[in-house]
This record gives C-alpha cells, sequence and structure tokens, in this order.
C-alpha cells in the first residue's frame, strides 16, 4: 500500500468554514490523506479562506506567498484554495498565482476527490460553481474530530444582502438541509462521543423545511434533536433578529438542552444607519426582541457584532450604538471596523474618516471588554456546569466550558473528556474563568 499522503489544512472566516474544514478533511481522508500540522511535511496545502474583510481575505495572498518556497524545494506539493475567497476570487486566484494547483468553492467541495486526481496528473482544478446536486450527499460519514463537541452545519446562504456583506456573494442563496438528515447526523455524532452541538447556519434562525411530518423551524429542529439520548446541549448561531420567532424564543426557557446563551448580531444603535445597511429593523425593535428573550430565560447570555464607520456614520450615529450596547448589557461581542467590499451596495458610498472610525472602534471596544469582565466576574462565587473538552497546559488540569459559555479551567487529575461536570466558580481572568470541581 503506498504511504499516506499528508494534508495541511489552515482556517479563516467563521464556524461554517471550520466545519467545511472538518468535511473537506474527510473527503480527502478516504482518497488516503491523513491530517498534518506542519506545512514541512504536507503533500498538500490547503487553505479555506474567508472574505468578509478586506484584511482576512488579504491573508490567502501573504499565506501563498510564505508557501513559494516550499513549493519550490517540493514542486510535487498540491497547493489548494477554497472557502470564501475561492468562491469570489477562484478566476483571478488561478491567473495570479501559478502555484495554486485547485481552487474550490465552498458549494463544490464534495468534487475534491476527482478534483485531486485531476491535479496528480499535472493539470489545475477549479470550481466555483453553485451545483444542483445537495453536496451533503455526497460526503463521506462524519468523525467527529473534536471530541464531545462538534458543529452541525443546517443552513447556508444568506437572502438578506446587507448592504455591507459579502456572505449572499460567496455563500449564495439561503437553503436547509432536511432534518431527517439532520437528524441522523446528530445521532451520528453522538454515537461517537459528542455531547453538545452547535448547529451552523450564516441565518440559521431562518432555518425551515417541510416534509410528510409538516413544517419545520429550527425550534422544532431543537427540540428534536434535545431527545436524541446522550446529547446533552445544543447551541446555534447566527441569528437575525427579524428571524427570531416566538417558538424559539420559547425554547430557550422551556427546553433544558438549548443553552443559556445567544449571538444576536444588530451592527448598529442607530436607526438611519440600520436602514443604510438594510437591516431591516430599528434599535427599538431589537431592544424589545432582547427583553421578550430575557424574559423567556432571565439568565442568557448575550452576544453580537457592531461595524464602526459604516459610510455615512456620524458622531450621534454612534452615540446610539453606545447607548444600545450600555442598555443591552453584553456578555461579549465582536467589533470590526467597517470595510469596503467590491460587489456591495455599500462600496460604492463615501468611507469615514479612517482615524476618526479608529477612535470610535476603541472606545466601543472598551465598552464590551468592560461588559465582558463584568458578566465573567459574575461567575465569580457560582455553581455551574461544564462540559469538559481537553486536557489544560497545566498538569492535572482540565479545560471545558459552561452553559454560558465561558471557557472553564478546572484542576482535576481524574477528569476525561466528553464529562458533564459540578463546579464551583473561583476566579475570573482576562479570558476565561478558574473553578472546582463540585463532588457528585
Ligand atoms: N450572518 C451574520 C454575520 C455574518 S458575517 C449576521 O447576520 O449578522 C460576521 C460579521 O462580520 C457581521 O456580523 C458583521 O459584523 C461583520 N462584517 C460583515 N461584513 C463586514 C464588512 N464589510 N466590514 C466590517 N465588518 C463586516
Ligand atoms: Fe451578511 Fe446580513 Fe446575511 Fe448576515 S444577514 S450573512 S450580515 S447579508
Ligand atoms: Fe468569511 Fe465566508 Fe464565513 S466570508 S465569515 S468564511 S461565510
Amino acid at each position: 500500500m503506498d504511504k499516506a499522503k499528508k494534508l495541511f489544512i489552515k482556517t479563516y472566516g467563521c464556524q461554517m468554514n471550520v466545519y467545511d474544514s472538518e468535511r473537506m478533511a474527510e473527503t480527502l481522508g478516504a482518497q488516503g490523506y491523513v491530517a498534518t500540522d506542519t506545512v514541512d511535511d504536507a503533500d498538500m496545502v490547503l487553505i479555506n479562506t474567508c472574505h468578509i474583510r478586506e484584511k482576512a481575505s488579504e491573508k490567502l495572498f501573504s499565506d501563498l506567498g510564505r508557501l513559494r518556497p516550499a513549493k519550490a524545494a517540493n514542486p510535487d506539493l498540491k497547493i489548494g484554495v477554497a472557502g470564501c475567497v475561492a468562491q469570489a476570487e477562484g478566476a483571478e486566484i488561478m491567473r495570479r498565482m501559478p502555484l495554486v494547483d485547485l481552487v474550490v468553492g465552498p458549494q463544490s467541495y464534495h468534487r475534491l476527490p476527482e478534483m485531486e486526481a485531476k491535479i496528480q496528473t499535472g493539470e489545475r482544478a477549479l470550481d466555483t460553481e453553485f451545483p444542483v446536486e445537495d453536496k451533503f450527499e455526497h460526503l463521506p460519514a462524519r468523525k467527529a474530530l473534536r471530541g464531545p463537541t462538534a458543529f452541525l452545519t443546517v443552513q447556508e446562504g444568506c437572502d438578506k444582502f446587507c448592504a455591507f456583506c459579502v456572505v449572499p456573494y460567496t455563500r449564495g442563496a439561503e437553503v436547509s438541509r432536511p432534518p431527517v438528515r439532520l437528524l441522523a447526523e446528530a445521532r451520528d455524532l453522538v454515537a461517537r462521543g459528542v455531547r453538545e452541538i452547535t448547529l451552523l447556519g450564516q441565518n440559521v434562525n431562518a432555518y425551515h423545511a417541510q416534509d410528510d411530518s409538516g413544517v419545520w423551524g429550527l425550534a422544532r429542529l431543537l427540540r428534536e434533536m434535545a431527545a436524541i439520548e446522550g446529547l446533552e446541549r445544543l447551541r446555534y448561531t447566527t441569528s437575525h433578529p427579524n428571524d427570531m420567532e416566538d417558538d424559539l424564543i420559547a425554547a430557550h426557557g422551556d427546553c433544558p438542552e438549548v443553552m443559556p446563551y445567544l449571538h444576536l448580531p444588530v451592527q448598529s444603535g442607530s436607526d438611519r444607519i440600520l436602514k443604510a445597511m438594510n437591516r431591516k429593523h430599528t434599535a427599538e425593535d431589537y431592544l424589545r426582541l432582547i427583553d421578550r428573550i430575557r424574559a423567556a430565560r432571565p439568565d442568557i447570555l448575550l452576544t453580537s457584532d457592531f461595524i464602526v464607520g459604516f459610510p455615512g456614520e456620524t458622531d450621534e450615529d454612534f452615540e446610539a450604538t453606545m447607548a444600545l450596547i450600555e442598555r443591552v448589557n453584553y456578555g461579549m461581542a465582536y467589533s470590526f471596523k467597517y470595510s469596503a467590499r467590491p460587489g456591495t451596495p455599500a462600496a460604492e458610498k463615501p468611507e469615514v474618516d479612517s482615524a476618526v472610525a479608529d477612535a470610535r472602534l476603541q472606545r466601543l471596544q472598551a465598552l464590551l471588554s468592560k461588559q465582558q469582565k463584568a458578566a465573567q466576574e459574575a461567575m465569580v462565587g457560582r455553581d455551574v456546569t461544564v462540559l469538559y473538552e481537553k486536557k489544560g497546559r497545566m498538569p492535572g488540569q482540565m479545560v471545558g466550558k459552561s452553559d454560558h459559555l465561558h471557557a472553564v479551567h478546572v484542576t482535576d487529575p481524574s477528569g476525561v473528556p466528553g464529562e458533564l461536570v459540578r463546579v464551583r466558580i473561583t476566579a475570573s481572568s482576562s479570558n476565561s474563568l478558574a473553578g472546582e470541581r463540585l463532588e457528585g
């Protein structure tokens, strides 16, 4: 038998890309590739890219530049580009970067086996179609690569067309996977030791399907997954405020497997900017929604995304965002300086002065870190449930996540990944909590 070929995958971007990388590894695994964590002994390097901001997509070109010596030393080394930059700029990557052997878009990676065979003959391969067949039907079985937690893509694409965003172009139109498949994939993951599943979608709460048993929304999908024996925790991301339906809010209150954590991006607190962004709701709509979610699950930890310096943003608009953050009080949030993306409507508009946007971003991030710190410190002294994910860096230490998705370090020499344990939180540091395991 041939020596196994080695595959090195580098992943940028969102959790969907992490999921796709795992599935691409499984697909190439069926072709005899095993994973390696260094470029040095790799037979193939696959870069799974993100196009969301300019900085993210520039990383591809610097990575490719760094791969030049490796390719010169080993002409048999195959280099592939996957993900959203591949989708948006595939032909151009092929033209500008002769060292690239393969370009595959997010909707066509089930065709990797044929593409791999083609590049082994010395040809180059490009596939950035949105094929009619469903890629998920053509992928090998799941492997539960990350221990007790797993991602499961339930919905892809986006029809919302926020004025700043490339996702509707790189990932295509919104598509939901059939519930029977998803329940089978979830059961399979649980049989491999997974105890927590995060359902993924660019617009996950827009999930909708129909079969002989009727209509499915995300709430029904969560409830049916919660009934799987051995599946202890469910999360989902990313949600749009306009798709937060009553039964989904209710599930946070009455379905114990649905964790008290919700990522609900708002982007801005200014109605004028929200309108220009095409978000289709006001700040007040969002705040009322938050009240309803908190009424269903009072201890829920809320997180968000913010864009600072969207074209036309004034000081007053920015202050409205700060006021919204004060009112919601987030457990954590991501914030970004606006980045004009080719092909999006906002890219046509004059930009906010870069130094002004930087200064706003700094103030906003200071407020968000203050809130994050307070949310973590509020956990000290409380007893929480932690799902151990892996051993920590210190001897005898375990690392896991609480229900609220805080990373928790616990000294527990007999702890094993996959265990759900009760922990008393004793300290909070910058990005994690520390605690002691409770008996029983
Ligand atoms: N589907 C999700 C988010 C997808 S992208 C949603 O609806 O919110 C993740 C985050 O990247 C976005 O929430 C937004 O805050 C940020 N983002 C997207 N496009 C951006 C751009 N052009 N410039 C800066 N940040 C951007
Ligand atoms: Fe992008 Fe808006 Fe769709 Fe989110 S909802 S993926 S921000 S277009
Ligand atoms: Fe980036 Fe594509 Fe995800 S652009 S954020 S990798 S959907």
